[in-house]
C-alpha cells in the first residue's frame, strides 16, 4: 500500500481583499462574504506556476526527509500554467535535483489534486516508483477576466504538495484509499477555460452550485465505503474550496458532524487543483487534525469531474 508520509504549501504574499475587488468591478464585500465566505485571496506577482509549484514541492521533500534521488514520479495537477514543454513537473524535478524521474503534468481541472493523488497511488502500487511528488499548483489569476465580477471575485493562486510512499509493512487499511473518481462529459461547457490566445476562466456558477449540492455527496459517501469509514468516523474533510457555502452543503449530507472540515476558501478563495493539498497541508501543519485520522479527500470541477479518497495523513 501507500501512504502520504510529508506535505508542505506555499502561497504568494500579496493577498487580495474583498474591498480591493470593489474598487476595480462593481462588487462589494458583503456580497462576496455571504454568496462565496471568501474574505481574500493571494495573487502571485512575480511567482510562476513552476515557482509555487516547486516551493510547495521542496518544502513536502524536505518534511519526508528522503534524497532527491528517491522520488520515481512527478506529477503536477495545474489547468493554469502558460507552458507546456517542458512540462511544469519536469521543471519543478529540475529544481529540486530530483534526476531521473517520469514527470508529467495532469489536468483534470479543479479535481486534478485528487486525481493525480490516485494515479501517483496506483503507479507506486503497481511497483513503477517506490516514491512519488504529486502537486496541486495554480496560478488562476493569469487566467482570471478581472471586468468579471462573476468570476474574478473567486479564484486565487498557491499551491500544495504531498510526498506519497510504498509501505510494504502497513495491512492496507490506513494508507491511501480507492479513489472514487468520475465525470459528466456531456456537461462539459459548465465550466470553460479554453480560448487559446488568452485563456480566461468562464463558468455556469449557479448550474454547478446546483451539481455540487445535490450530486456529490453520494459519491463522497462511496468514498468512505470503499475506504470501509464510516463518515461519522472521518477526522477531517478536505473538499476542493470552491465556495463555503458548497463545503458545508457537502459536509452536511456527507454526514460527518465530528470531523474537522477545511474552510480555507475563506482565505484563499478557489485555487483549482492547488485547493486540496493546500488545505489539507495547513490543517495538517496547525495539528488540527490529528496523525492518523482518517481524512475524505473530495475534489470536483470543470469536466464536470470528481475524484476523491480517504487519506491517514502524517
Ligand atoms: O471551481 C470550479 C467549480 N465552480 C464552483 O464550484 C462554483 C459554484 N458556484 C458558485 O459558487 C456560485 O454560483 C457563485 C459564487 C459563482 C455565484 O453565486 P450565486 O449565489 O449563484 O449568484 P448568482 O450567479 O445567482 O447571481 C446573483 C446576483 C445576480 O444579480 P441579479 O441578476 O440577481 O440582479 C448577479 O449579477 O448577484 C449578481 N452578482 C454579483 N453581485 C455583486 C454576481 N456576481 C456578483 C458580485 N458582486 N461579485
Amino acid at each position: 500500500m501507500t501512504r502520504i508520509t510529508a506535505l508542505g504549501h506555499h502561497q504568494p504574499q500579496h493577498v487580495l481583499t474583498n474591498d480591493d475587488l470593489a474598487a476595480t468591478v462593481d462588487t462589494n464585500d458583503a456580497w462576496i462574504r455571504q454568496r462565496t465566505g471568501i474574505v481574500t485571496r493571494r495573487i502571485a506577482r512575480d511567482e510562476t506556476v513552476t515557482d509555487l509549484a516547486a516551493t510547495a514541492a521542496g518544502k513536502a521533500l524536505a518534511a519526508s526527509g528522503l534524497d532527491p534521488a528517491d522520488i520515481g514520479l512527478v506529477t503536477v495537477a495545474t489547468c493554469s500554467a502558460m507552458e507546456r514543454v517542458p512540462s511544469i513537473a519536469a521543471q519543478v524535478a529540475r529544481r529540486l535535483g530530483i534526476p531521473s524521474p517520469v514527470a508529467f503534468d495532469l489536468n483534470n481541472g479543479c479535481a486534478g489534486f485528487t486525481t493525480a493523488l490516485a494515479t501517483a497511488d496506483h503507479s507506486v502500487r503497481a511497483g513503477a516508483a517506490r516514491h512519488a511528488l504529486v502537486i496541486g499548483a495554480e496560478k488562476m489569476s493569469d487566467v482570471v477576466d478581472w471586468t468579471d465580477r462573476s468570476s474574478c471575485i473567486l479564484l486565487g493562486d498557491g499551491a500544495g504538495a504531498a510526498v506519497i510512499s510504498a509501505d510494504d509493512t502497513a495491512d492496507g487499511t490506513d494508507g491511501i484509499g480507492p479513489v472514487v473518481w468520475g465525470s459528466d462529459p456531456t456537461r462539459g461547457d459548465t465550466v470553460l477555460l479554453n480560448d487559446a490566445w488568452q485563456p480566461h476562466f468562464t463558468q455556469q456558477g449557479q448550474a454547478v452550485f446546483r451539481w455540487a449540492t445535490t450530486e456529490l455527496a453520494p459519491k463522497a459517501r462511496a468514498a468512505c465505503e470503499r475506504a470501509g469509514v464510516a463518515p461519522a468516523d472521518l477526522g477531517g474533510v478536505v473538499t476542493h474550496q470552491a465556495n463555503l457555502r458548497i463545503v458545508e452543503s457537502l459536509v452536511r449530507r456527507l454526514g460527518a458532524p465530528d470531523a474537522v472540515v477545511a474552510t480555507d476558501v475563506t482565505e484563499s478563495g478557489n485555487t483549482s487543483a492547488a485547493s486540496v493539498p493546500l488545505a489539507l497541508a495547513k490543517l495538517v501543519e496547525r495539528r488540527e487534525i490529528p496523525s492518523g485520522a482518517p481524512v475524505l479527500l473530495f475534489a470536483f470541477g470543470g469536466g464536470l469531474s470528481w475524484a476523491g479518497q480517504v487519506v491517514r495523513c502524517p
